[in-house]
């Protein structure tokens, strides 16, 4: 696939992580965030993450970041979106994006759990706009899913699906909104994604990982839909209310001194480089 033009919007966690994957698959990466700060840190992070890997450093050099975002997404072929797990903000976002990308242009969000067709239900034209689910951290957990709505064209999923295997993941599975998959492919989104670092991170270990917070809003949207339940545990909204949000209080399900804490990242990070390693081979 010919080299695109990238626009990764937010450069905290994951979208530093994702300009990181564009940027080593030759793609020329804007990259924008409202907060200076994280802007600045950007290409350092991204540094060190391709220093840690043993990865080509030289494709810092291709990651351009910018604190202008109709700058960010001009000359774009692809944005794709990774701010906070907040829906108006999303939506405001993507309206300014539309307003300042040209007519091909793919728009993709990174949200964990928020629908696709809300995020995407102001623009003008919806036919462009999917999601694409990454996992943490981008650049180790070789899965993208990417989620087409009964808006988007076939055309825009297939160019999206190319542009993913073509990063150098071995698998990148389309799911439309009403989403079917056989066997085979929930065994292979399995994996490639939680079941990497299942090994090392039980599921409640990563609820405090990725915070309590972070899991009872994940549950507020899924759990309705998966189980007759419907609303999130008692439980974690007591542990959320008691300000026990895990590694960042020090306490979620269990108690977490910053030396378990970098640990637990020192374990999770040796597991997953192993099995990058052993996909090389
Ligand atoms: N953390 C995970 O494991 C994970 C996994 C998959 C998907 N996601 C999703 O990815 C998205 C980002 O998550 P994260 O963990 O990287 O969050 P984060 O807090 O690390 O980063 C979000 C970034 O967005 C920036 N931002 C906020 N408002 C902005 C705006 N208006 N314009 C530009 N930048 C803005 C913030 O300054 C911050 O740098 C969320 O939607 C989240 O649900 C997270």
């Amino acid at each position: 696939m010919a080299k695109a033009r990238i626009a990764v919007i937010g450069a905290g966690l994951m979208g530093h992580g994702i300009a990181q994957v564009f940027a080593l698959a030759g793609h020329e990466v804007s990259i924008h965030d409202s907060v200076a700060a994280n802007l600045d840190s950007a290409k350092a992070r991204i540094r060190a993450n391709l220093r840690d890997l043993g990865d080509d450093l030289s494709a810092v050099e291709r990651v351009h970041p910018t604190a202008d975002l109709a700058a960010a997404v001009r000359e774009a072929d692809y944005v794709v979106e990774a701010v906070l797990e907040d829906l108006p903000l999303k939506q405001k976002l993507f309206v300014e994006i539309e307003r300042n990308v040209r007519p091909h242009t793919i728009l993709a969000s990174n949200t964990s759990v928020i629908p696709i067709t809300q995020i995407m239900a102001d623009l003008r034209d919806r036919s462009r706009a999917l999601g694409t689910h990454w996992w943490n951290p981008p650049y180790l957990v070789p899965l993208v899913e990417v989620i087409g709505t009964q808006w988007t064209s076939l055309d825009a999923i297939d160019w999206t699906v190319a542009l993913h295997k073509d990063a150098g993941w071995r698998e990148a599975i389309a799911l439309v909104e009403r989403g079917v998959c056989d066997a085979e492919t929930v065994d292979t989104v399995i994996k490639a994604s939680f079941g990497r670092r299942l090994a090392v991170l039980g599921p409640l270990e990563n609820a405090d990982l990725v915070g309590t917070d972070l899991t009872l809003a994940i549950h507020k949207t899924v759990l309705p839909d998966i189980d007759n339940r419907a609303g999130p545990s008692p439980y974690l909204e007591g542990l959320v209310a008691k300000g026990k949000l895990g590694f960042k209080s020090g306490e979620g399900f269990r108690a977490w001194s910053a030396e378990a804490q970098a640990a637990l990242r020192a374990k999770v990070l040796q597991h997953l480089k192993k099995a990058r390693v052993g996909d090389k081979a």
